[in-house]
């Protein structure tokens, strides 16, 4: 969602702020805007649209040698995606300048009391409420940190806020509540950002704050108060590992094409530490787990690309690891009145650790006395400090607005759990043959890729034309049928659905005519004849398919069909990690070729931080 980014230190900032947001493109925005000090006064320059609207408004603006400045890029919920409604907004008389990112629910009532008052609006955001109400607790606080905590007291909802205003020059002030904000401690410079990309060449050097909290910021030096009564919080600084080279194209064209190409190197690194080797043979280890029990039910929940890598998990999760497990869309579980009972344990699933429903979903589940484990990539986020146990994915930075190796590190976790309660429940591993399929996978899928890249660029070419696509999958391709569904739709707006193959004949086979294409995985050897079948049907109503296969004693398996997709033979479980790429690769190159905005597909925003 939106982008946040302020800096006080000893450069300029305005260059700063711009390259921030740059790094912030990928949370997903349609209007962007900066404020900054020129003299006693600010100056506000905003766009509509992409970054380079307001780079070029930018060039005419003379003199920006102010070394302290807010800057954001706007993902719309109150208001169309125009000029006015980017942010930063002013209070009235335009001292204060603020971005936001988040929801101010009672921003009518306010706006109604501060109308009341005279006050007049330029915009349609609940975020110019605030700004307003600022200013007008301004005229009875003592100073402009006194001011920001009692307005922000009486917002209710989620923010992530910065503010800027010329009565404290050089400073700016930040507060958070329910929407991720962190701050960058350089040397001389403090940053505050919605997310760590946006400062990583500057400093490596974090604080994270928590709801309820304000910071004030000028040059090299920051403090944090509580919102409640502005008492000092301590805080301390972390150090993150992630590096430049982490957060760069290097040498893609698109980070989604990277972050594809990255996954045997991003499965390695999921394992590090997690494996050990003893005289009866290898070990998984997930010591954050070993201090809760074996949970006797666990309850998975999770939205999008990490719901569908939960849904794969299941069946591991089942079998391997011997505990019943459910699985819930997060927006839907919270509304559902789940039956939670404390022997429960619920696995939140989350890249970016703030999506607000997946987040919601935590802390209902552990109202109702319940452990939660979250499986998150990023580092410090919301559900990954909330939860009772936090498992790293450890897949670094994911720019690309489409998940990939996120799902890839989820996956790879999700097996290594079931193999790890596997081993709580039985002395020896529970499977040695997966965990050795595992262990495999960074050098199966290092060979594989390069030649998966090429088919998927010759597909797409062929399929691109298509208006609607069909994904089929029995068991764990279930789950990657989903998901190949939903990078199509994302990425290239080509309408698609995930359907379990054996659901077909219930209804959407009737859709099926040649203009209407099926990707059909049928790489499960067991469940193949029964794929096979489903395909049969597909191809009687004259539907054109591809078919994900794999190899089966060095030869492709006996199908005919327009195009045949034959992936190495693999283990079973190993085989979905085959899949996963060539579904991506897929939908990339579709998206590609029909010039779609792979990074940042319309609409979308990367860390979905409101209901
Ligand atoms: O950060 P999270 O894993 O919680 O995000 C969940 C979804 O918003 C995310 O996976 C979304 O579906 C992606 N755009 C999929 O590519």
């Amino acid at each position: 969602m939106c982008g946040i980014i302020g800096y006080s230190g000893h450069r300029p900032a305005v260059p700063l702020l711009l390259e921030g947001l740059h790094r912030l493109e990928y949370r997903g925005y349609d209007s962007a805007g900066v404020a900054f000090e020129q003299g006693a006064h600010l100056q506000v320059v905003k766009a509509a649209g992409k970054l380079a609207a307001l780079e070029e408004k930018l060039e005419k603006v003379p003199c920006m040698l102010a070394t302290a400045g807010i800057g954001h890029t706007r993902w719309a919920t109150h208001g169309l995606p125009v000029e006015r409604n980017a942010h930063p907004h002013l209070s009235q008389g335009g001292g204060i300048a603020i971005i936001h990112n988040g929801i101010i629910e009672n921003f009518q009532e306010l706006k109604d009391e501060l109308l009341a008052r005279g006050h007049t609006f330029l915009s349609d955001t609940d975020t110019e409420v605030l700004a307003h109400l600022i200013g007008e607790e301004r005229r009875m606080a003592d100073n402009l940190g006194d001011a920001f905590a009692r307005a922000l007291r009486r917002a209710h909802g989620a923010y992530a806020v910065v503010m800027l205003a010329p009565e404290e020059l050089g400073v700016i002030y930040a507060a958070r509540m329910a929407a991720p904000l962190l701050m960058g401690v350089g040397t001389g410079e403090v940053f505050v950002a919605s997310d760590i990309p946006a400062f990583l060449p500057y400093t490596r050097e974090v604080v994270f704050l928590e709801d309820g909290e304000i910071a004030r910021i000028e040059g090299g030096r920051w403090s944090v108060f509580s919102l409640a009564d502005l008492s000092p919080v301590e805080k301390t600084v972390s150090h993150v590992p992630w590096d430049m080279q982490a957060a760069a194209k290097d040498g893609y064209r698109h980070f989604m094409l990277k972050e594809i190409m990255e996954q045997p190197r991003v499965i390695q690194d999921c394992l590090s530490g997690r494996i050990t080797e003893s005289a009866s043979g290898h070990r998984v280890c997930l010591r954050e787990l070993d201090g809760l029990p074996v949970p006797e039910r666990l309850h998975i929940v999770a939205c999008g690309t990490s719901y569908n890598a939960g849904l794969w998990g299941r069946q591991l999760l089942e079998h391997t690891g011997g505990i019943p497990t459910d699985l819930d869309i997060a927006s839907e579980f919270r509304y559902r009145d789940p039956l939670l009972r404390p022997q429960d344990m619920v696995l939140v699933i989350s890249q970016s650790g703030e999506t607000a429903d997946t987040l919601a979903a935590l802390r209902l589940a552990r109202e109702k006395g319940c452990k939660v484990i979250g499986l998150c990539n990023v580092l410090g986020s919301s559900i990954a400090r909330e939860a009772d146990v936090v498992l790293y994915t450890q897949a670094g930075p994911e720019i690309s607005v489409a998940s990939t190796k996120a799902m890839c590190s989820q996956m790879t976790l999700l097996a290594l759990i079931a193999l790890y309660y596997g081993q709580r429940r039985q002395p020896a591993c529970a499977d040695p043959e997966l965990l050795e399929a595992i262990m495999g996978l960074p050098v199966l899928l290092a060979g594989a890729l390069p030649a998966m890249r090429q088919k998927a660029e010759a597909l797409a070419v062929r399929f691109s034309s298509a208006r609607s696509f069909f994904y089929l999958g029995r068991g764990q391709y279930y789950a990657l049928a989903l998901e190949g569904a939903l990078k199509l739709k994302e990425l290239s707006y080509i309408h698609a659905e995930g359907y379990a193959s054996g659901e077909m004949k219930h209804g959407p086979i009737a859709l099926i005519d040649p203009a209407f294409p099926t990707f059909a995985l049928a790489l499960d050897n067991a469940l193949f004849p029964k794929v096979k079948s489903n395909i049969q049907e597909v191809l009687a109503r004259q539907g054109r398919v591809i078919a994900l296969v794999q190899e089966r004693d060095g030869k492709a398996p006996d199908l005919e069909v327009e195009e045949m997709w034959v992936l190495p033979e693999a283990h079973p479980v190993a085989a979905s990690f085959l899949a996963l790429p060539a579904l991506q690769l897929f939908s990339y190159h579709v998206a590609d070729y029909l010039g779609k905005d792979v990074d940042q597909p319309r609409n979308l925003a990367k860390s979905v931080t409101v209901e």
